[in-house]
């Protein structure tokens, strides 16, 4: 019998839209840590006192590709995530030098009430939140920001292919600009493209790529 052709796999946004972590733990496999949390480390390493806390949450971080970066360049991490696998994952590739800076928690968004953090790093992960939660999520975010610290992360808009979805939170730009009164906006870029996915099936991305810093 002829080989049957073999099925691509799917990418990582696929997987998301599914919310099958499993599968996009496996698709972003080994990539690197994202733009956003690079630009606020970037950030700290010009601008920051050299006393202040290097204490970061990494808040949804999946399998751990921000964590890895936090940890490499010596901050202290508290990684939060609701997928156990994920939180395995990362625990597993820990290097040991690094281990005893990391504490790793078992948690919701909605359940998790953040401690002061000079860093909150939320990439690809707050839309995933429930809807109606999302106002105290985000309320809890920024008080748990001390002046001079950082949000890095993204939002998604209100043209992106999930919102019909209607089960994952997307934001208006004049939205945005109002979850970030409290800051001073380092970065605020706004990307609509498109992204075709294994089998071909175009996803219309509007997303807001945010670094900023907690007002003094
Ligand atoms: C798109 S992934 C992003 C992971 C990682 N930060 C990255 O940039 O690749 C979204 C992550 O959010 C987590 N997640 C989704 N809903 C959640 C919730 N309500 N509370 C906590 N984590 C959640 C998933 O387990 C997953 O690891």
């Amino acid at each position: 019998m002829p080989d049957e052709p073999a099925t691509p796999a799917r990418k990582a946004h696929e997987h998301a839209e599914l919310r099958d972590w499993p599968g996009y733990f496996r698709a972003v496999a080994g990539k690197p840590a994202r733009e956003t949390l690079l630009r606020a480390l970037e950030l700290f390493d010009k601008d920051a006192p050299s006393d202040l806390p290097r204490f970061a949450i990494d808040l949804g971080c999946g399998s751990g590709r921000d964590t890895f970066e936090l940890l490499r360049r010596g901050w202290r991490v508290l990684a939060v995530d609701a997928s156990e696998l994920g939180l395995s994952l990362m625990t597993n590739e820990i290097p040991p030098e690094h281990a005893a800076r990391l504490e790793t928690m078992l948690s919701t968004y909605e359940e998790f009430t953040p401690r002061s953090a000079t860093l909150i790093n939320a990439s690809f992960a707050l839309p995933f939140c429930e809807r109606s939660r999302f106002g105290e999520v985000w309320g809890r975010i920024v008080a748990a920001i001390p002046p001079g610290g950082r949000f890095a992360g993204q939002f998604f808009g209100d043209r992106d292919g999930w919102a019909a979805l209607g089960d994952r939170v997307h934001h208006t730009r004049p939205q945005v600009e109002r979850l970030l009164a409290e800051f001073v906006i380092d970065r605020l870029e706004e990307v609509e493209n498109r992204e075709a996915g294994a089998t071909g099936i175009v996803k219309d991305w509007h997303l807001f790529h945010v670094v900023a810093r907690k007002r003094g």
